[in-house]
């Protein structure tokens, strides 16, 4: 048989509250793994699915047509690997339907690992529109805010209608997110069908203003333009009420210094950016915030320039 290639994707923050659909941040320390290897038949199938405490998935579709991980890199191989066969074991790390991008994890940890595969590997970069073809089945819209800082890392502009060209930002100094996750599901397709279709002028100029000031506060490592900027005007609006303890968790993260506060994603997921000196004490805050809402949660604290997917060791 032939050897195995694991590749490690991270978690990730969708929109950044600023950049909706468009700007995304990755997450060290949580991810999903993709292991891969070549068959003698064609196409790609899945052997198995492993949630976060390592035991057989219990929904999670083996079916290579239903899986984030398989769609994407079968969209791979049919560019690339004609008549090649793989196949994959996806090993959860991030929560499901946690607004910390799982499906863009899973998706480009798959392509990551075919692609070690193949006779002549793409950048990390090339491999982002096969990655997307996953994201896609489990979002329904095309949107690279999760998958192109999980294969890149660091936080990155990616508007669609430049894709698949996508740009990497400057990382302000001494920055840190704050990603607190409550025990709670959002389904991100459910979550996007559910927005207003129309959005009036005055909130599209006031958001498109604050994204170009968040954009140039990171260039400029102005981290007092930086807190002014970070705010979502449209879509949080629309969405944070399917998240239970929302305001008492942005009030907690604000009154322990964060610079700007809102939902990762869809959510249920909730981010702040903050001085690396506040973060642990803010992680703390917010999670005592959530669990006196009587809701479970875990948090992470995570660098601005988190590193993207890689190939590791078969653990
Ligand atoms: N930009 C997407 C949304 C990200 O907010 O619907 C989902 O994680």
């Amino acid at each position: 048989m032939s050897e195995w290639f694991t590749a490690f994707a991270p978690a990730s923050i969708g929109n950044v509250a600023v950049g909706f659909d468009m700007l995304g941040l990755a997450l060290s320390d949580v991810g999903d793994r993709v292991m891969a290897r070549r068959t003698d038949g064609a196409g790609v199938t899945v052997a198995e699915v492993r949630g976060i405490n390592g035991e057989l998935h219990p929904y999670l579709s083996t079916n290579a047509n239903e899986n984030t991980a398989s769609i994407a890199a079968q969209a791979l191989l049919d560019a690339h690997g004609a008549g090649m066969g793989v196949e994959l074991k996806v090993h959860k790390g991030v929560p499901l339907q946690s607004g910390m991008g799982s499906s863009a994890a899973s998706a480009v940890a798959a392509v990551v690992a075919t692609n070690a595969l193949l006779d002549t590997p793409l950048t990390v970069e090339a491999l982002l529109p096969y990655a997307l073809e996953g994201e896609k089945f489990a979002s329904g819209g095309l949107h690279a805010d999760n998958v192109a800082p999980s294969l890149v890392g660091g936080l990155v502009l990616c508007p669609q209608v430049l894709l698949p060209d996508i740009v990497r930002l400057p990382i302000p100094d001494d920055i840190s997110a704050v990603l607190l996750h409550p025990d709670l599901q959002v389904n991100t397709a459910h979550a996007r069908k559910a927005l207003a279709k129309r959005v009036p002028m005055q909130q599209w100029i006031d958001q498109q203003g604050l994204l170009a000031a968040f954009v140039a506060a990171c260039a400029a490592n102005d981290i007092d333009l930086l807190g002014r900027s970070l705010r979502d005007i449209i879509i949080e609006p629309q969405r944070s009420a399917n998240v239970a303890c929302f305001d008492a968790v942005v009030e907690a993260a604000r009154k322990s210094g964060a610079l700007g506060c809102s939902l990762s994603g869809s959510g249920p997921s909730i981010f702040a950016l903050c001085k690396h000196s506040d973060a642990r004490n803010m992680a703390s805050s917010m999670e005592h915030a959530c669990r006196a809402q009587g809701i479970a949660c875990q948090s992470w604290v995570s660098p601005m320039d988190a590193p993207g997917a890689r190939l590791v060791g078969d653990t």
